[in-house]
């Protein structure tokens, strides 16, 4: 495959191996509405992935495990509505997919009929095959998510880094292996040590894309509420803010009650 830098006007599954076999980097932020949809997409991120973490940073639960389906399925489709050149990736939340293949199944086709999303992502390795594959079956393109795996924190009882020990990587490397064979078409790694990452990375000829997992693999993913400031009491050391939005938007707040009190909102330009 050529390695020229190829531009997208649309992002598919298979832009993102051709952008692996041409050691192009894959961009992803995760998004939950349409305004801030519309941001991102227009910005040329490649991948807006509408991620369960919803639950925590649009209703402010503590984990990703109480948002439903129909809760996943209203986020996605205003980020659908809003897209014209990301690839939108949904997520199946807890509870949807892991008791039966059938149900899995379901849950995937709800997503792609309801929200229009285009494909889905799931957490687990050996656990969820059978699932996987059944969404396979019926043409939905399915990205893995291992490592650390927010759906299982009461299993891990902490967020901090996954696989350090050789146990878990050995099971997190036939996990990755077993998801490529299976035909997902990307798989997200998150917190693992680096250099395990860039190990499954480039074992790999599906595109990983990594949180807190280095820069040796092939793509980043952030949440776009922490990447922004939006978010200001979660900092681990994987995070880059690029804005301080908590601050300014808590001064814009200020200002504008200040304003109100002050008289000085609306102005005579400001009213009919
Ligand atoms: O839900 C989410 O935001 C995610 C990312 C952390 C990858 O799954």
């Amino acid at each position: 495959m050529s390695t020229a830098k190829k531009e997208y006007k649309r992002i598919t599954v298979k832009s993102l191996t051709e952008m692996k076999a041409a050691d192009q980097k894959i961009s992803m932020l995760t998004a939950y509405d349409y305004t801030m949809a519309k941001i991102i997409d227009s910005a040329g991120v490649d991948v807006i992935l509408v991620g369960d973490s919803a639950s925590n940073v649009m209703a402010g639960h503590e984990t990703t495990l109480p948002i439903t389906l129909d809760q996943m399925i209203y986020h996605a489709s205003s980020v659908v509505r809003a897209t014209e050149r990301a690839l939108v990736v949904v997520d199946l939340p807890f509870g949807s997919y892991q008791s039966d293949p059938k149900e899995a199944l379901r849950s995937a086709i709800r997503i792609m009929k309801e929200s229009g999303g285009h494909t889905v992502k799931l957490e687990g390795g050996k656990e969820v095959m059978e699932s996987i594959k059944r969404i396979l079956n019926a043409g939905i393109p399915v990205m893995g998510h291992l490592g650390l795996t927010p759906q299982s924190i009461y299993k891990f009882g902490t967020y901090t880094v996954r696989a350090r020990e050789e146990e878990e990587a050995a099971k997190l490397k036939k996990d990755a292996l077993a998801l490529e064979k299976l035909g997902c078409f990307a798989l997200v790694l998150e917190k693992v040590p680096a250099k395990l990452a860039q190990e499954v990375a480039e074992s790999l000829s599906i595109p990983v894309i990594g949180i807190g997992a280095g820069a040796g693999v092939d793509g980043q993913v952030l949440v776009s509420h922490d990447m922004f400031g939006m978010t200001h009491e979660f900092h681990p050391r994987f995070l880059r803010r690029y804005m301080n939005l908590y601050e300014d938007m808590g001064k814009a707040v200020s200002q504008y009650v200040s304003d109100v009190k002050s008289t000085d909102f609306p102005n005579e330009n400001e009213q009919y």
